[in-house]
């Protein structure tokens, strides 16, 4: 029996890092990334699988990500990107930056293991500039009320063996409540995953 702050620490980041580099995934990474510009933030970096997709217009990323192995495996990934990539915290509960500092922000599929995913979304409207824009695409709650009865039945299991990841959050109404304007909204479901886990939120938002 693995204990549970080595499955946490040792074997999510490393399933993580496979089951989110998909061709499915990656092309909605390519989508999400799209027009991002200037001093970015990312938050939950885990292990560097936007790297690839940051466009040329952006000028710097602050990675926060607690997971010190997600930071180990981005290594190759940030050996050849084109953009500079800094692990500047820990928590993106908390951040460490001044008001108004960065130009965008960018979550993927990090608002479902955040334990207070309201507190870090304040955290990242503050460190926006006004206008700022945060690009996003996280699973939550679905549309369809069936397949959010069964996220609720499976979300604590699902706590347990994928690192705190919680199925049916309200992302729109996360957004919402920690003042951000939802520009850009697309509902769906992930093609070929189980629709528990694959109920999409993608798009911008601006501070
Ligand atoms: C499902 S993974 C997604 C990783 C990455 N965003 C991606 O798209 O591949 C969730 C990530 O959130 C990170 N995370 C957990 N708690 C966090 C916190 N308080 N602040 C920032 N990131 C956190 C985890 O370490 C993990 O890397």
């Amino acid at each position: 029996m693995v204990a549970v702050g080595v499955w946490v620490e040792q074997v999510v980041p490393r399933i993580t890092n496979k089951a989110l580099d998909t061709e499915v995934v990656r092309a909605v990474r390519e989508r999400v990334c799209a027009g991002l510009a200037g001093e970015v933030l990312e938050i939950g970096f885990g292990s560097g699988l936007n790297v690839p997709h940051y466009p040329a217009a952006v000028v710097r990323v602050a990675a926060v990500e607690p997971s010190d192995l997600g930071w180990r495996l981005a290594g190759e990934r940030l050996a050849t990107a084109s953009v500079a990539v800094q692990r500047s915290g820990l928590d993106g509960q908390s951040l460490p930056f001044a008001d108004d500092t960065f130009d965008a922000a960018l979550s993927t599929f990090t608002l479902c293991t955040i334990p207070d995913a309201a507190a870090a979304l304040r955290e990242v409207r503050r460190v926006l500039r006004p206008g700022g824009l945060l690009h996003f695409v996280e699973h939550g709650r679905a549309p369809d009320a069936g397949v959010h009865r069964w996220q609720r039945r499976l979300e604590p299991v699902q706590k347990r063996i994928a690192g705190g990841c919680h199925l049916a959050r309200p992302i729109d109404e996360l957004l919402a409540g920690a003042g951000f304007t939802i520009t850009r909204l697309d509902r769906a479901y992930l093609p070929k995953e189980p629709r528990v886990l694959g109920a999409l939120y993608e798009g911008v938002a601006t501070a």
